[in-house]
């Protein structure tokens, strides 16, 4: 296992760490304010004259001016059941977290990492009194969620940062039932990749919602970068990793590397899941047990349905439910096709990010007639239809998306040509990290173009009314300099996506993000239901600082 962990080759740029000394000695990797090179895998050449270069920033990690032994340990995440009415504080401060052998300086929710797994009802409004200790400004954004407005969290849109030391009450009302979660919206490349991150879990109002299970798993799946001196740095003034964001080479399921779970033999346990990190996406598998999704982000889908394997974007959320027949042990696999752009060769990788021990014991009560039943779901029957009906209409909006660029190496550029040749719909890992990383907000400019107007990113701004039905194409052009995917996400409404490359959906699911293959063009019917000023960004989040991202209002009538 741990293909993806096996660094090598890593060279310490003038960050010797002291050791030797007499007293015992404080193991925390606090990394270094200066710039190393990234962990980079064995098989990849070094170019010439990479070696010089650093991205256009000052490195930054947090807490180096604070003796580590001061800082508070981090704690395992604690369920914390909230009712309407009900008020949770909510703190962010820099805490030591431990995965594995080692501990990183990193921030969390609570001291949590995950964040406190907040589980309530649907329709309850909870509040929450966020404050703000981790030194940088902040917020709290609650992904998927058809809040009032005031409440969603963005800068500058919905409110003003929570600057250090202060504090913003939050009022989050619960509409629909399924996972949610909730994270900053300032330089989120820093904030949630060091932990700030955690899952809201809303319970259905009908009771016959979800077919029966013996047990219920909340995962967050996320990913870390470290290398020998510590955790790979961050970029002061501007995000590193501008191009394809920044991969971890530490898979983390909730935080840590070592999640299990131990069921009865013929158990159904259901996977409540959530992909946090930054730019990784997920292909998960169990194998040894039986897989059926049942919800995407915001709902249920039309039909449950078999699968083999769940791909989970940044942000997005599956519900899965998994009946182990055989006792002994199964994997939670991460399974990829890896690609060498200097060779031009796709190789597989495999991860195993965790297990589940399956006793011999039969477990009780035995829901396999419930689980062998595909039941149906999915939006009610004339909602379907009305979406339905808007398959061959022609798009209300379109959006390009696309890449330019402002002085990036000449030998980056001729790279990246060559590249371009292979445009695999999906990049699953990152073989360019020099490039890559020293690609910044400054060199590099993620695009969404609207081509009716020419508008770009926060110039568009688009208008709907509430109750309108709009669809929006969204096209990925493979001809950019750098053609990938992108997770595209709509705050405070929710969609469907009705078409991919001309094949209708006919398994429709509610959601709030969706991944947009590089060179694909992909249809989304949005119903605007919630008024306000909301974002639709990609949520690779060094895609967010490098500018992709725009602003579209919902009116009320009077
Ligand atoms: Cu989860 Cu605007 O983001
Ligand atoms: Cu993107």
């Amino acid at each position: 296992m741990a293909v993806l962990a096996s660094v090598a080759a890593v060279t310490p740029a003038g960050t010797a760490r002291e050791t030797g000394s007499a007293q015992v000695e404080d193991t925390t990797e606090t990394g270094g304010s200066e710039w190393r090179m990234p962990p980079v895998p064995m098989t990849m050449p070094m170019l010439p004259g990479m070696r010089a270069l650093r991205p256009p920033a000052r490195p930054f990690l947090p807490g180096a001016e604070i003796a580590s032994e001061e800082l508070p340990a981090s704690v395992p995440r604690k369920v914390i059941p909230l009712s309407d009415g009900d008020t949770l504080r909510l703190e962010s401060t820099i805490v030591r977290h431990r995965v594995e052998d080692r501990t990183f300086v990193m921030y969390g929710y609570n001291r949590q990492i995950p964040g406190p797994l907040i589980r309530t009802e649907q329709g309850a409004t909870i509040l929450v009194q966020f404050r703000n200790e981790i030194g940088l400004p902040s917020t709290v954004h609650w992904h998927g969620v058809r809040l009032d407005n005031r409440f969603d969290g963005v800068p500058d849109v919905t409110q003003e940062p929570v600057e250090p030391g202060e504090g913003f009450e939050y009022r989050v009302h619960l509409p629909d039932a399924g996972v949610y979660w909730y994270h900053p919206h300032v330089r989120s490349d820093i904030q949630q990749d060091l932990g700030l991150y955690g899952n809201l879990l809303v319970t259905p109002r009908d009771s016959g919602y979800y077919g029966p299970v013996n047990r219920e798993e909340v995962l967050v799946l996320d990913d870390l970068l470290a290398g020998p001196e510590g955790l790979f740095p961050y970029g002061r003034e501007a995000g590193t990793h501008a191009l394809m964001g920044r991969f971890g080479n530490l898979l983390l399921v909730n935080g840590g590397r070592d999640w299990e779970a131990e069921v009865d033999r013929g158990a159904v346990v259901r996977f409540f899941l959530t992909n946090v990190s930054n730019t990784r996406t997920f292909n998960l598998s169990l194998p040894g047990a039986r897989m059926k999704v049942v919800a995407a982000d915001i709902g249920r889908f039309e039909r449950e349905a078999w699968v083999d394997n769940i791909i989970l974007g940044p942000a997005q959320r599956y519900t899965v439910d998994a009946r182990f027949p055989e006792p002994g042990t199964v994997p939670l696999v991460h399974r990829i096709q890896a690609i060498d752009h200097f060779r031009g060769e796709f190789y597989p990788e495999v991860d195993t990010l965790g297990r589940v021990r399956v006793g011999e014991k039969a477990a009780r009560p035995d829901h396999t007639a419930g689980f062998d039943t595909l039941r149906a779901g999915g939006p009610p029957d004339t909602l379907r239809q009305r979406l339905r009906a808007r398959s061959d209409d022609p798009p209300d909006r379109e959006l390009t998306l696309t890449l330019r660029q402002r002085g990036l190496p000449q030998s980056f550029l001729g790279i990246m040509a060559m590249d371009t040749l292979y445009r695999p719909p999906m990049e699953w890992n990152d073989m360019m990290p020099m490039m890559n990383w020293v690609s910044s907000s400054r060199t590099v400019e993620w695009i969404f173009r609207d081509p009716d107007t020419g508008r770009e990113n926060m110039d568009i701004h688009w208008r709907f009314q509430r109750g309108d039905l709009i669809k929006i194409r969204i096209h990925n052009s493979a001809g950019s300099l750098h053609p990938m995917q992108h997770p595209i996400h709509l705050h405070g409404q929710r969609f469907v996506v009705l078409e991919q490359d001309g094949v209708s959906n006919d398994n429709l699911a509610w959601r709030d993000t969706a991944i947009i293959p590089a060179g694909s063009t992909v249809d989304l019917l949005v119903e605007m239901s919630n008024p306000g000023d909301w974002l639709l960004h990609c949520h690779i989040s060094e895609h967010i600082e490098a500018g992709m991202k725009t602003r579209f209002t919902v009116e009320a009538p009077e």
